[in-house]
């Protein structure tokens, strides 16, 4: 892919990073294989052996919770001849092989294989163990990253903490959508037919709120929504109007809504985003919050697994706070996916190549900046 030399670091993305299958390789090496992803919530992993398979572009990791309750990420792949080791949510003791059986620790270590003296060679157990990745946790959610020296995670979220932190205390999932869907059950997975670009630059920016989603532009101040970006996310507010919807589910939501334990009071007027640098998204409104991931399929296709989680004490009211959100939520779902597989569709026309950013979608440019300073092509 040629481009301008003089182009600004800010520009916005030539369509072929959004088309060409070998951006898309490219991405898996330089920035899927790099960067944290996010792999699930730490009630996904409840007690001592319990454990997950999660996504890392086109990578399995399986993060496992120990005897003394940390977490510990491997590839999932068998060191004999390389089997698939964990499907989905288990809770087991060890890590056994259900190819021949070879069994590694939580921790993983090679303990033991069937028939272990009839091998060529005694078998070298401390060089057989389950190859390493990284695992975080920030405030509950759980983070992995192949890349064995890369930057801790809160180096790359300071300063989110004050920001949201206090959002991100004792939460349970709501429905049964989890993150780590994304690798155990795919087709129950929400997906779009656009590169995960796309639906990242979507994420990134409100200027399409009063055409594409009438419903957001009745509940939210437009004119006050802003963004922020740092090096390691973009973060956003958006504070609600104090006048009444004249939608009868969106009053209900504005009628409902309370802030969870912890929250300030000016909480309960602003819908609040973080985009963490490359693909995880956090949603945090007063009585709930939403993780979720873009996850590429093909070069125009993007799983977006998810799930929203609540105070684990909310009570009625809350609860049908939360399901009027989710309705006016889902519809926007529809709106976004529907402005997404637009673009993908328009990106393959010869010849265009984008126009200006608007200032209201300066997240776009910095977004852009990384990717082309990640593929080395500054
Ligand atoms: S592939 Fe795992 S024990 Fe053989
Ligand atoms: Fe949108």
């Amino acid at each position: 892919m040629t481009e301008p030399s003089t182009a600004a670091a800010n520009a916005p993305l030539l369509p072929a990073y959004y088309t060409d299958t070998a951006v898309l390789a490219a991405e898996q090496r330089r920035i899927f294989a790099r960067t944290w992803q996010l792999a699930g919530h730490e009630t996904d992993l409840p007690g001592p052996g319990s454990r997950i398979v999660a996504r890392a572009g086109d990578q399995e990791v399986v993060v496992v919770r120990d005897e003394e309750g940390a977490l510990h990420a491997h590839r999932n792949v068998c060191r004999h001849r390389g089997a698939r080791l964990v499907t989905g949510p288990e809770q087991h003791a060890a890590i056994r092989c259900p190819y021949h059986g070879w069994t590694y620790c939580l921790d993983g270590r090679l303990v033991g294989a069937p028939e272990g003296r009839r091998f060529s060679a005694p078998l070298h157990l401390p060089s057989l163990g389950l190859l390493p990745a990284r695992v975080e946790v920030w405030h509950g959610l759980v983070f992995v990253n192949l890349h064995l020296q890369a930057a801790p995670l809160a180096d790359q979220l300071l300063g989110l903490d004050a920001l949201i932190g206090r959002y991100l205390g004792e939460l349970v999932p709501v429905g049964a959508a989890r993150i780590h869907h994304a690798a155990d059950s795919p087709g129950r997975v929400v997906a779009t037919d656009a590169n995960w670009k796309v639906a990242v630059d979507n994420y990134l920016e409100g200027y399409h709120v009063p055409v594409a989603h009438p419903g957001l532009m009745r509940l939210l101040d437009y004119p006050r929504y802003s963004a922020e970006v740092s090096p390691g996310y973009a973060y956003f507010e958006a504070p609600l109007r104090a006048t009444r919807s004249a939608n009868r589910m969106e009053r209900l939501y504005q009628r409902l809504v309370s802030p969870m334990p912890g929250l300030l009071p000016e909480d309960r007027g602003v819908w609040r985003y973080v985009a963490v640098y490359p693909n995880t998204m956090i949603d945090l409104s007063a009585d709930c919050v939403g993780a979720w991931s873009m996850i590429p399929d093909g070069v125009d296709r993007t799983l977006l697994p998810g799930a929203v989680y609540r105070h684990p004490d909310a009570g009625w009211r809350t609860r049908l706070a939360q399901a009027a959100g989710r309705r006016v939520n889902d519809l926007v779902t529809h709106e976004d996916d529907d402005i997404v597989t637009r673009v993908q569709a328009g990106l393959r026309t010869p010849g265009f190549t984008p126009g200006p950013l608007s200032e209201r979608e300066a997240a776009l440019g910095w977004f852009a900046g990384r990717i082309r300073t990640d593929l080395g092509r500054t």
